[in-house]
């Protein structure tokens, strides 16, 4: 059964603005990366999916009940974290997480100092002295410290600094294992890569694609990087019927699309040449999401 499922959500804020006809589901025990530029739909979607916001078409549900009928209950039970932190005025860090554990009716002492521990954060300071990565820290141990079985984050390692950021993917590796159901929005295609077994991609509020990660991590088609000596065995390399990624006339360099079973053939055809050098350039989420900005262009993404 899916634990959180999105189907055929539509919010059209007009001018092409909104999410389209999103469709996602998420199985218990899962993590599931969402994927998409600025604007693309990632919090319109997560918000529909925490009950802010009334679908216009479609549904989304957790635990296989509506998110919107049933806001208020999944609000106080998921462990969510926005994209932006709006933290009370006047208060401390430590009067905000006693006011959400009051809101939720939920305490869990020792797993709230062992998150405050792990995230190196004194929430002994008012919200208003606080820096960007330190309200981070505390809407991080806001939205956990209840030991929640499922997780929604929005972008949740932004502005936190490159070794809190993997703090919070590891940790994020370790609920998985304690079975956790993970739904988390991002750009930052590494965290994705540790992290998520399955991915979407939305751009213009449309899924433009999904996959499982470990696909992404065993194609057969890969990309060659050759340089050759000479232009005459760039220019007769480059006339061949490959699918080029691209073409440098200027370096003497040109990067190919080839699939494993047609490694004997590149290898013949660059052995009739002068090379001198050859090797396969490793092909990445970030490269396979660029893809979908370069769609006019002849893919380079890959370096
Ligand atoms: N309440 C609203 N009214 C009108 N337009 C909105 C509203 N909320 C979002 N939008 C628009 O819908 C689109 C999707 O916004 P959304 O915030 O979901 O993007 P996002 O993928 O989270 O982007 P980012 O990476 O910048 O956080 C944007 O064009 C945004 O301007
Ligand atoms: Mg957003």
């Amino acid at each position: 059964m899916s634990i959180i499922e999105v189907s055929h959500l539509t919010k059209d804020y007009g001018h092409g603005r909104g999410v389209f006809d999103v469709s996602i589901d998420v199985a218990k025990g899962e993590c599931y990366g969402f994927l998409g530029p600025n604007g693309a739909g990632k919090t319109t979607t997560i918000r529909h999916l925490m009950g802010f916001s009334k679908p216009q078409k479609g549904t989304t549900s957790i635990l296989g009940k509506k998110c919107w009928s049933n806001a208020a209950k999944l609000q106080r039970t998921i462990g969510y974290l926005p994209g932006e932190i709006a933290l009370p005025p006047g208060i401390t860090g430590t009067e905000f997480l006693k006011m959400m554990e009051q809101m939720r009716g939920i305490k869990n002492d020792a797993y709230c100092k062992m998150l405050l521990e792990k995230f190196e954060l004194d929430p002994n300071i008012g919200t208003k002295q606080m820096s960007l990565g330190v309200k981070r820290k505390l809407a991080v141990v806001t939205a956990f410290m209840h030991d929640p079985d499922i997780l929604i984050l929005d972008e949740p390692t932004s502005g936190l600094d490159p070794i809190m950021q993997q703090i919070f993917i590891d940790y994020i590796i370790s609920e998985k294992k304690r079975g956790k159901t993970i739904f988390l929005s991002s750009h930052i295609f590494h965290e994705v890569d540790e992290t998520c077994d399955r991915i979407a991609i939305i751009k213009d509020g449309e899924i433009v694609s999904h996959f499982v990660a470990d696909d992404l991590k065993k194609r057969s088609d890969k990309v060659y990087r050759v340089t050759f000596k000479d232009m005459g065995s760039y220019e007769k390399f480059t006339q061949l019927p490959y699918r080029f990624a691209s073409r440098n006339p200027g370096k003497l360099r040109a990067r190919v699309h080839v699939e494993d079973k047609n490694m004997n053939q590149l290898i013949s055809d660059i052995t009739k040449l002068q090379v001198s050098d050859f090797h396969e350039i490793p092909f990445t989420l970030e490269d396979y999401f660029m893809q979908f900005y370069k769609e006019d262009r002849i893919f380079e993404g890959v370096k």
